[in-house]
């Protein structure tokens, strides 16, 4: 597929992607439109030798695969990403009214860098429930429009607002939703707005939810020769498209399973993290007898799917100075000796064969060893099960800034390498 056609499509897929709900819903549209069938974990399933399926947990973490029934012998091709990224997330009881304006209460959601999100246009997204009568109800929402906004304090009113801006965030993050309350209705002024989006609700003042505020700005082709892209949540996103396109595109008839799982952000310790039970589930459920599973997981490889720090021009202080990924340099490869990334040289040498064979760079990271290193799902999902496991990624800068920088030319490539090794033999 042509590069420009993919960021075209990837750059739909981030803007309509706000929360790791949208994220999942979007790609099970991706995965129904190439055949893939739903399955409920509540169900009884009668798999076909080789269909393809894929289930969702929560609304926020998916897995689909290429079913694997006779076929133990060549082990699974498994790609792993998360769907979430750092926000304000609104708390359950958020408005706090001042003698002039209406506020919000917010909560951070992991490592954010909390800076880059004052003074942007917010919007808000997620997730609302209801129970009538024991049935739990939901509904994805987003207002798809700047509805909210943290002004930065002028800097006449704090001169070191450049030499050292500390922000408490208990009280320095709250959203500016409105001036006065309305007149008509003391009804607290998020749930009011939501009633507007809630089909089957009559009542928004009964629900509950899980929301959080994303920048409305969209995701942009930018620089001189159109070399880069700048989006929120390219932290992961930019992977779980990737996986989805090449699970979607593949013509191989090989075992294969794409997990994406919500709150790597937060550690992943959750029903539907990378640490919970969610992929052990569905491999006991694909393979139910013990030996035969094992048999399995003991030929298969992960690939976990997770950006990288690109060299910053400003700071390459802060990199080794002979690993020092570039953006539009291809996936990068990342090691680390304490196990903070799972790579292995079996998984590397794998990895690094996929990219030569389609003629797309690669690059290595190592962190300087005087710093502390980033971790992701890649050492979670292979102490889980035990699989032979790489951990990759594309070269960003700016991570968890509400803004990211990426090369344009690198999630056609990720793409590319996952799509082949979907393709390949496994001879372990
Ligand atoms: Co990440």
């Amino acid at each position: 597929m042509q590069n420009k056609l993919y960021i075209s499509r990837l750059l739909t897929f981030l803007n309509t992607s706000p929360t790791p709900f949208h994220a999942v819903a979007n790609m099970a549209i991706i995965l129904r439109e190439a055949g893939y069938k739903a399955l409920d974990e509540r169900d009884h399933w009668q798999l076909q030798t080789r269909g393809h399926y894929y289930v969702i947990r929560n609304d926020s973490s998916i897995i689909a695969f290429i079913h694997p029934d006779g076929q133990v012998e060549s082990g699974l091709r498994l790609l792993g990403t998360h769907t979430d990224s750092p926000c304000l997330r609104l708390k359950p009881q958020a408005i706090r009214q001042t003698e002039s304006c209406i506020l919000a209460a917010v909560e951070v959601y992991g490592g954010a860098l909390l800076n880059p999100w004052f003074d942007r246009d917010l919007s808000i997204a997620g997730r609302v429930s209801w129970s009538t009568s024991g049935k739990i109800h939901s509904q994805l929402v987003d207002f798809k429009k700047p509805v909210a906004c943290v002004p930065s304090l002028a800097i006449h009113l704090n001169r070191k607002a450049n030499q050292e801006h500390r922000i408490d965030t208990e009280n320095d993050l709250r959203l500016l939703l409105q001036l006065q309350p309305d007149a008509a209705n003391t009804m607290d002024p998020v749930r009011l707005a939501l009633q507007d989006l809630l089909t089957e609700l009559p009542d928004a003042t009964a629900c509950d939810y899980e929301l959080s505020c994303y920048d409305c700005q969209p995701a942009a082709i930018t620089g001189l020769q159109e070399e880069f892209i700048a989006s929120a949540r390219l932290d992961n996103l930019l992977s779980c498209y990737a996986a989805t396109t090449a699970m979607a595109e593949t013509r191989s008839t090989f075992p294969a399973l794409m997990v994406c799982t919500d709150h790597e952000e937060v550690g992943s310790v959750s029903a539907v993290g990378a640490a919970g039970s969610f992929l052990s589930d569905i491999l006991q459920r694909l393979l139910p007898e013990p030996g035969k599973r094992q048999r399995c997981l003991r030929r298969s490889l992960l690939i976990s799917a997770d950006n990288a720090h690109a060299v910053h021009p400003n700071f390459a202080k802060r990199h080794d100075g002979l690993h020092l990924p570039r953006l539009n340099g291809g996936p990068v490869l990342k090691t680390n000796a304490n196990q903070r990334y799972a790579s292995t040289s079996r998984g590397i040498a794998l990895f690094r064969e996929l990219c030569r064979q389609q003629h797309v760079p690669v690059q290595d990271f190592v962190s300087r060893s005087d710093l502390a290193c980033g971790s992701t799902i890649g050492p979670i999902s292979a102490a889980e099960t035990g699989i032979d496991t790489v951990d990759v990624g594309i070269a960003q800068l700016a991570m968890h800034s509400i803004r990211e920088l990426c090369g344009a030319m690198d999630p056609l490539r990720l793409h590319r390498v996952c799509k082949a090794f979907l393709a390949t033999e496994l001879v372990n």
